[in-house]
Formats: C-alpha cells, structure tokens, sequence
C-alpha cells in the first residue's frame, strides 16, 4: 500500500500543464546547468540504440523520440507509463503515417503488461528510475521486468540520477533534489552505482554504466531470463 502511494506520487507530476512547459524546464534547463549533462548526450542514447520495435517506459513529454534522428526510426513504439498524461501526450507527438503507436498503463516495479507483448527490438527508460521509489535492491526489480520483454539481441538503454556517494555538482541540482524529493517527485537519495551495477548485472549478461555531470547512463544487452 505505502508502496503504491509513493509510486503514484512520483508519477503524479506530470500533468498536462507541467508536460506543456517540460521541454523548456527540464530538457533545455535542468539537463544543462543543474545535472551538467545535455539532453543531446542522452539523445545519442535514441540516436545510437533505437530498434525497429521499441518499448519506452516513462515517456514524459516525448522529446527524445520526437527528435531522434535514428535512421531508420522504430516502426513500432509501445509506450508505457503510471500515468496515462504522459501516454496520450507522447503518442500525439510522434504518430506517423508509417509507425505504429501503442500505450499501456504500468509501473516498472510490476511485470509489464501481458497486452505490451515481448520481443522488444529496444527498450529506453530515460530519466524514470530515480523518480521510482526504494533503493536499486528494491527498484531493480524493474530490470528484471524489462529483460523480461526485451529480444534477445535487444538492448535497453536509459539515464538517471543516482543520490548516495554524489552530491549534484551545483547549486541548482541542488536545490532541484531538495524541493522535488520533499514533494515525493524524486526518490534517489539511497540509489548508489555499485546497486545500479549489481541489479544490471543480475538482469542482463553485458552491461555498461558511463557518466556525464551528475547523470548515470547506461545501455545492457543479452537478457538474463
Ligand atoms: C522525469 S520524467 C522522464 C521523462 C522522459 N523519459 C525524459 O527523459 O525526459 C519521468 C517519467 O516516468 C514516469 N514514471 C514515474 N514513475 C513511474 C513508474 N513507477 N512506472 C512507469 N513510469 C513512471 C512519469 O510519469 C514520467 O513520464
């Protein structure tokens, strides 16, 4: 029960209002001078990784899938979300006459819903983990979801911020983990890389974590099932 009210609650921002203002606020500001990684490191994530069926989990405002400039783009995207705001946000954004879009409602700490189906080319979870509350002995049983439904050949690629052995290198990331931890939007003060590693490592056969500013990004292949 406690569970669900603070996954809820880490969903629960992302409002139409707020996705309206997101691209300004989070992929243009915060990325840049709060975290010190720029949305362009994590679009080469989209650029270099994104398959022809791919599942995105956490869409937000959409603004990675609808300005990849990977080639040829993914024909089929699955978008999945707590929050049903981010779903219909997203899929406006990026249908295409030649791609088919398709939404489900779930949370990474659960299995993925049976209608999302397996197989997944690509799957991309940019920016979520560190809203999703527990420690990455808890939240990464996400993984374990994910490899679940990802091809075997696939990869899964992603970004978050880890809060246990960093301090965000300025100010503004600073205070940006003070207001949104007190309103329940980030839950990583407890996520640490070597938890990170160890839930990658327990999911996938190969794995890799890099670092720009305060943002872990990281790809893993050959899923473990
Ligand atoms: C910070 S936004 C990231 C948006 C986008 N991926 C980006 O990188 O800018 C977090 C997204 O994860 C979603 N989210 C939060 N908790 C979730 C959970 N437990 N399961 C699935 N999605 C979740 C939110 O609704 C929101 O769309």
């Amino acid at each position: 029960m406690v569970r669900h009210d603070a996954e809820h609650e880490a969903a629960a921002p992302y409002t139409r209002a707020f996705l309206t203002i997101y691209d300004a606020w989070v992929i243009r500001l915060s990325n840049r001078f709060a975290w010190q990684c720029d949305a362009n490191v994590m679009l080469d994530l989209y650029n270099q990784h994104l398959g022809h069926r791919h599942l995105e989990v956490g869409p937000g405002s959409g603004w990675y899938l609808a300005n990849t400039t990977a080639t040829p783009g993914p024909a089929h995207i699955t978008l999945m979300d707590l929050n049903p705001t981010p779903l219909s946000y997203t899929a406006r954004r990026i249908e295409a006459a030649d791609r088919v879009v398709e939404s489900v409602c779930g949370s990474v700490l659960d299995p993925v819903p049976a209608e999302a189906g397996t197989g997944y080319d690509s799957v991309g979870i940019n920016f979520v983990l560190h809203c999703v509350p527990g420690d990455f002995t808890k939240k990464g049983v996400a993984f374990r979801h994910l490899a679940h439904v990802l091809a075997d050949d696939g990869v899964l690629f992603g970004s978050t911020i880890l809060g246990r052995g960093q301090t965000p290198r300025t100010l503004f990331g600073r205070a940006l983990t003070a207001v949104y931890s007190r309103v329940g939007a980030f839950n990583n003060r407890d996520d640490d890389r070597g938890e990170l590693e160890t839930a990658l490592n327990e999911h996938f056969g190969e794995y890799s974590v890099t670092n720009t500013g305060d943002v872990s990004l990281f790809t893993a292949r050959r899923p473990r099932r």
